[in-house]
């Protein structure tokens, strides 16, 4: 006979372990928000600069618009701190033998824990950054962690984690790799991930770890092999990483030699398609960077293919953009619900490219990308890379070429212009203009 009190152990049992699995859950798809640094960098003069410089009303006037122009209710809900809000270490003590993380207090006077309220106020979760080494890429205090047992390190490791985690309550941490030792990295990210993870207060933990351990100049020109595994340790990546940056720094421009504009970002994810696929799953995700629509580099084209392919990858969709300024064409392209959905889709999956055909100057190339969805659909986008604005591209797909039976009668249905396009047997044909991308969804139809 089980008595009152092991019934409500098994039921407190039971109910931590849906909390639990309730809060893997939200942390198991690609996280949406916002993010400081493309769009605001180091910026620390908030006299000539109030309104845009690196301090706590930036991130609150973010976190209200997210709230207010209904980016919340469409699934953004990361506020996430970059680079530059840390001053010096406080004061060592016992408990912090190199004393603790603070916020620089001129920018930030209420505390990184009183801004994290004022995010939870609103329903929304908090990110920050630090780095594996003794300092993050600005300069700021690192967390340093040691790849040998270090009484010392390993103290004052814990002590960041707790000062992140308990007072400043955090939902996520991006944690770069500058002033490390790369040949090392297979040890202290793991290690901090460990560290990090240790309770049931999950956080999101984004590395840079691949970033630093590739040789970018091959990864940049194309080298067969440039992002293998035995380049980059994808098992011990992907287990210990919710989501990891691939590339360089991306730049607010379409496409820029040699740099990471969106082209050039494009052009990573197609060539080691094979080997990004393979390393994905769900809950663990290829970071290409932030989403940059709305900034003055993209034109409205440019900032869909880069939200549409982002969405096809199940990529993190991060924000970095001055919402205060965004037109209503660019909000409507981050608002779009079923474009969102192909990004959110439960099987985390990044799709797969084909050429089409190339159109006209520089052999500019027409790509479809496909992503089987856990509802059965099927996302598939079509980019054309051609800039010869005369010049339409006819795009043709089979039922094959997107993973269904030849011959198959499909429904597609256009998730930018939220129009449905009818039922075509086997095959579907569109005009594709350059510089431009067309979503869509295909469901399997019933033969008629
Ligand atoms: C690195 C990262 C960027 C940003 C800066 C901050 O360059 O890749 O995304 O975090 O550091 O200094």
């Amino acid at each position: 006979m089980p008595t009152n009190r092991s019934i409500t152990l098994t039921f407190s049992i039971l109910l931590f372990c849906f909390e639990n699995i309730d809060g893997f859950a939200k942390i198991r798809k690609p996280p949406m928000g916002w993010m400081s640094w493309e769009a605001f960098g180091c910026a620390k003069d908030c006299v000539t600069f109030p309104k845009t410089c690196i301090s706590e009303n930036l991130f609150k006037s973010m976190t209200d618009e997210l709230v207010n122009q209904g980016f919340a209710a469409k699934g953004y809900e990361y506020i996430n701190i970059d680079d530059c809000y840390l001053t010096s270490r406080g004061t060592p003590s016992k408990d912090s033998p190199r004393g603790d993380l603070r916020a620089d207090p001129t920018r930030f006077p209420s505390g990184l824990s009183e801004l994290s309220k004022y995010i939870h106020s609103k329903n929304l979760k908090f990110g920050v950054y630090n780095d594996v080494g003794r300092t993050t890429c600005a300069g700021t205090p690192g967390l340093n962690v040691s790849a040998v047992p270090d009484e010392e390190a390993d103290k004052q490791l814990r002590r960041d984690i707790f000062v992140m985690k308990k007072k400043w309550n955090i939902d996520s941490i991006k944690v770069d790799g500058c002033a490390a030792k790369k040949n090392l990295m297979n040890i202290t990210y793991p290690k901090l991930g460990a560290y990090l993870n240790n309770d049931s207060q999950q956080v999101i933990y984004s590395c840079s770890w691949p970033v630093y351990v590739q040789n970018l100049t091959a990864t940049m020109t194309g080298v067969p092999g440039a992002l293998d595994d035995n380049v980059i340790p994808w098992d011990a990546v992907t287990s210990s990483c919710t989501t990891w940056r691939i590339y360089k720094d991306i730049m607010d421009s379409y496409n820029l030699e040699r740099h990471a504009g969106i082209r050039q970002i494009i052009g990573v994810f197609t060539t080691y398609n094979a080997s990004l696929r393979s390393a994905q799953s769900v809950g663990a995700y290829h970071d290409p960077d932030m989403i940059l629509a709305g900034n003055p580099g993209l034109s409205a084209n440019q900032a869909r293919i880069q939200f549409g392919l982002w969405s096809m990858w199940s990529a993190p969709l991060l924000l970095s953009v001055d919402l205060r300024k965004i037109s209503d064409e660019i909000r409507n392209i981050l608002l779009n619900e079923e474009v969102i959905a192909v990004n959110q889709d439960e099987l985390g999956i990044m799709a797969t490219p084909m050429i089409l055909g190339y159109v006209m100057l520089d052999k500019a190339e027409v790509q479809l990308w496909y992503k089987p969805l856990i509802d059965g659909g099927i996302a598939v986008a079509i980019v054309n890379m051609g800039v010869f604005d005369a010049q339409k591209f006819k795009a043709t797909f089979t039922s094959n070429d997107v993973g269904l039976q030849k011959g198959q009668h499909f429904n597609a249905r256009d998730l930018f212009q939220r129009k449905d396009l009818g039922v075509f047997q086997g095959e579907y044909s569109t005009y594709i203009e350059a510089t431009s991308i067309i979503m869509l969804k295909i469901t399997v139809a019933k033969n008629k």
